[in-house]
């Protein structure tokens, strides 16, 4: 049995009270902070030093002063944190968390994009590769997606890439004519059909409606949202804009549009109150590839670091810095 064969043996056999004993112990002996996203299992939420999302994660990770950083999230979120901090050592606990929405534009099919219109400037949701990141002028998050695009000249046509439905969201509470989207989605939120948020609504118009921007329901709702402000029983919000929506509001039921993940800290937060999954099925298998045994196995085996090469990391930099100081 090789060594590795025996670590996760070992793991696989240990009390979960045990293995959260010996990661507290590791994290201290390691220096380590752990990040973890607001769709991570309950169990690596409750765990981690920080949960937020992409936006305050990577602000969590160009803040710390720990010398690793564990990333309990999806691949371009631990990317993102080895940009920011190219002195630290980032870790993931599975390399294979990925994401349907990263994976749904390459570097060439950008290059070609631009090519086609070269007076444009790039603005890349951050759910996409270092690579791509590097190639574009803005980065954005769904917390930041609308003043990022609203801080760029109107007379200047955008590429928004890769989220079509953020990218209709943003383009209608701008206005903006000269913007063009890119074909892409996620196949957790694109999942949702506008029929299932009617029903919820119906059964239970008390609620309020929260809604991530990346949802496929979102687009027949648009001109509602457009007139809605943030008064009305439907906010579309990211994840942490769900977080502080809910604490915030009078309202006592929530319907959650986004990833089930969130409704752990939802309820946590705010035990008065209550929240149902507009969709119990809507789990990013991506997210919950990161176990306690893998974050326990990290902290052990100093496994998976994620690097970006120098080059592209330092290109990617740019327009990470502009997404994080525009919020
Ligand atoms: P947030 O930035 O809103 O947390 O979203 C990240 C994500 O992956 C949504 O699917
Ligand atoms: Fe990517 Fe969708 Fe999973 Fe978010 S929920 S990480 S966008 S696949």
């Amino acid at each position: 049995m090789t060594t590795r064969e025996a670590t996760i043996k070992r793991t696989q056999s240990i009390p979960k009270e045990q293995m959260l004993k010996e990661i507290n112990e590791l994290r201290k002996v390691r220096n380590a902070v752990i990040l973890a996203h607001n769709y991570q299992i309950s169990e690596i939420q409750d765990i981690a030093d920080f949960v937020g999302d992409s936006l305050g994660l990577s602000q969590q990770a160009a803040q710390t002063k720990a010398q690793t950083i564990i990333f309990c999230g999806v691949h371009f979120m631990a990317e993102t944190a080895a940009i920011l901090c190219p002195t630290k050592k980032v870790l993931i606990p599975d390399l294979d968390a990925g994401c349907s929405l990263a994976a749904s534009i390459n570097i060439d099919q950008l290059r070609d994009w631009k090519a086609e219109h070269p007076n444009a400037l790039v603005v890349s949701y951050v759910n996409t590769t270092a690579e791509i990141k590097a190639e574009s002028d803005y980065c954005c998050t769904s917390g930041n997606a609308l003043k990022i695009v609203q801080s760029i000249p109107d007379d200047v046509e955008i590429l928004f890439l890769p989220d079509m439905f953020l990218g209709s969201w943003v383009q209608k509470m701008t206005g903006r004519k000269n913007m063009h989207i890119w074909m892409g989605e996620c196949h957790v939120h694109a999942a949702i059909h506008p029929q299932e948020i009617d029903q919820k609504i119906k059964e239970h118009p008390d609620a309020e409606l929260l809604i991530h921007p990346e949802c496929g329901c979102l687009t027949p709702y648009l001109d509602r949202v457009a007139r809605a402000g943030n008064g009305d029983q439907l906010k579309v919000a990211s994840t942490e804009g769900m977080i502080r929506r809910a604490a915030d509001s009078p309202a006592k039921k929530f319907v959650v549009a986004t990833e089930i993940g969130i409704l752990h800290r939802l309820k946590k937060e705010n035990p008065d109150k209550e929240f149902l999954p507009i969709n119990s099925e809507m789990s990013c298998m991506f997210m919950k590839m990161i176990t306690l045994e893998k974050l326990h196995r990290s902290l052990v085996e100093d496994v998976f670091e994620v690097t970006v090469p120098e080059e592209i990391a330092q290109k990617a930099l740019k327009s990470i810095e502009r997404m994080i100081s525009i919020y």
